[in-house]
């Protein structure tokens, strides 16, 4: 058998967003990049018959379930990719690295650093037969992403100095946005913080290989009591296309809920129940940061950044030069180089779209951009060939933890009026 004959049978839970982006990427992989091994969309998971089974259809999977354990512990499944919310990651991802499948879990990690500590608990012992684990912080994917780094690492920026991240949303201004999953605590474990702010940090310790050592920050709830999505009072959970309280996701992929509502209701106008429930988490998360090379850092997570969709934007300054990265520039890096004569001396714009470039040899002839799903692709090659070749794929589920200790620490910060809070060490660093 040649290596290509080599199956890997894919099993996914969750269909909303994330389950979109990955079927995608799932479907393209072998069409795109040359792999030791082929995937095959096997199985699709989610909680109501009807719409799962309309997923499978949509979005090319043989098979589905409605039961999640079904899935991991299936014979006919090799990896398990878990796109569902932060509070059911821990429960499917142990049980799927016990029944021996390799598995990828969208981010954050988990809910709680204790579940985060279990899940690379549970990845450090499957790994000892084999069995790969990684996290989805996809924005390492972004060939310009990739390419700062490699900047970094070769030392073509120096010592690092500063390191200056803001992501920046829009999509609950409106105070009428329901309650959505993504703005319950027992759901999504932190707000902006876990959600967009989990991104930013780990892109900026892989970018320049420095881990956040301590924080100080300030976080907040703007709008703290919102419509729940299909509540018992009838209300509708669609405000402006936003929201979408059928699992079915919404047009931008953040407001889908899954109906189960809030049990903190308050107010009820006509006597049946709740309409509103209370936001139990950050709107908004700021802090600075210092990192363990040195480098002092600022990070913004906001979902109240009017006009800003999905601006994700990070600089990177070193003694000997900058880079800058503009997710709605996201084929582009700009880099000023401080070696080159003064009279030579300005930033350039780097259109990574060359076949020397990240991931691009396999796509298209240089000049010829790619998008946001294409780093769901640059994912899954990544993951497959890990699986395939016997490595271990990054970020780990120990990489996940880490974030996840970065998360509690700006959490505990805001906690305590602002004050320092060391991120706790991973086991690995206090073995290290
Ligand atoms: N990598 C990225 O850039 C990125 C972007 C968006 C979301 N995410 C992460 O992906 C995960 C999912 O987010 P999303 O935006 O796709 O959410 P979503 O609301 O669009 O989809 C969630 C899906 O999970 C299903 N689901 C919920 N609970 C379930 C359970 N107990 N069992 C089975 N199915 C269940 C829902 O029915 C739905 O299909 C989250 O962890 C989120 O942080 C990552």
């Amino acid at each position: 058998m040649s290596t290509h004959d080599r199956h890997l049978r894919v099993g996914m839970v969750g269909y909303a967003f994330m389950g979109a982006a990955h079927s995608q990427a799932w479907r393209t992989v072998n069409r795109v990049y040359d792999l030791p091994a082929r995937v095959r969309m096997a199985l699709i998971c989610g909680r109501d018959t009807g719409k799962v089974a309309d997923a499978a259809d949509r979005l090319g999977w043989d098979a589905y379930t409605t039961d999640w354990r079904r899935l991991v512990e299936s014979d006919e499944i090799d990896v398990v990719d878990i796109c569902t919310p932060g509070d059911s990651h821990a429960e499917i991802a142990i049980a799927a690295l016990a029944a021996g499948k390799h598995v990828l879990c969208e981010k954050p990690l988990a809910n709680t650093v204790a579940e985060a500590r279990a899940m690379a608990a549970a990845a450090a012992t499957a790994r000892e037969s084999g069995v790969r684990a990684m996290c989805g912080f996809t924005y390492r994917r972004v060939p310009a992403v990739t390419l700062m780094r490699q900047l970094v690492a070769e030392g073509r920026l120096g010592t690092i100095r500063h390191v200056r991240a803001a992501y920046l949303q829009d999509w609950i201004v409106d105070p009428q946005f329901p309650l959505v999953w993504r703005l319950q605590r027992d759901k999504a474990g932190s707000g902006a913080l876990g959600d967009i702010g989990a991104h930013i940090i780990d892109l900026t310790q892989y970018v320049t290989g420095q881990r956040i050592s301590g924080v100080s920050a300030i976080t907040e709830t703007f709008v703290k009591e919102r419509p729940l999505p299909g509540g018992s009072s009838g209300l509708s959970a669609h405000v402006d296309g936003h929201g979408s309280a059928d699992g079915h996701g919404s047009a931008d992929g953040h407001g889908s809920a899954d109906g189960h509502g809030s049990a903190d209701g308050h107010g009820s106008a006509d006597g049946h129940g709740p309409v509103t429930g209370l936001v139990t988490v950050d709107d908004a998360a700021v802090f600075v940061a210092r990192l363990d090379g040195g480098a002092l850092a600022t990070y913004e997570a906001t979902r109240f950044a009017t006009g800003r969709k999905n601006g994700l934007r990070v600089e990177i300054n070193g003694s000997l030069g900058t880079v800058v990265f503009d997710l709605e520039r996201m084929n582009e890096l700009e880099f000023y180089d401080a070696t080159r004569p003064a009279a030579e001396q300005g930033f350039t714009r780097i259109l990574v779209t060359e076949g020397e470039h990240p991931y691009m040899s396999a796509w298209w002839p240089p000049g010829h951009i790619i998008g946001y799903e294409h780093t769901f692709t640059h994912q899954a090659r990544d993951f497959v060939e890990a699986i395939a070749t016997g490595t271990d794929p990054a970020p780990s589920f120990a990489d996940g933890l880490q974030v996840q200790l970065v998360l509690d620490a700006v959490a505990r910060s805001a906690e305590l009026g602002s004050s320092w809070a060391e991120v706790e060490p991973t086991l690995e660093a206090v073995a290290a």
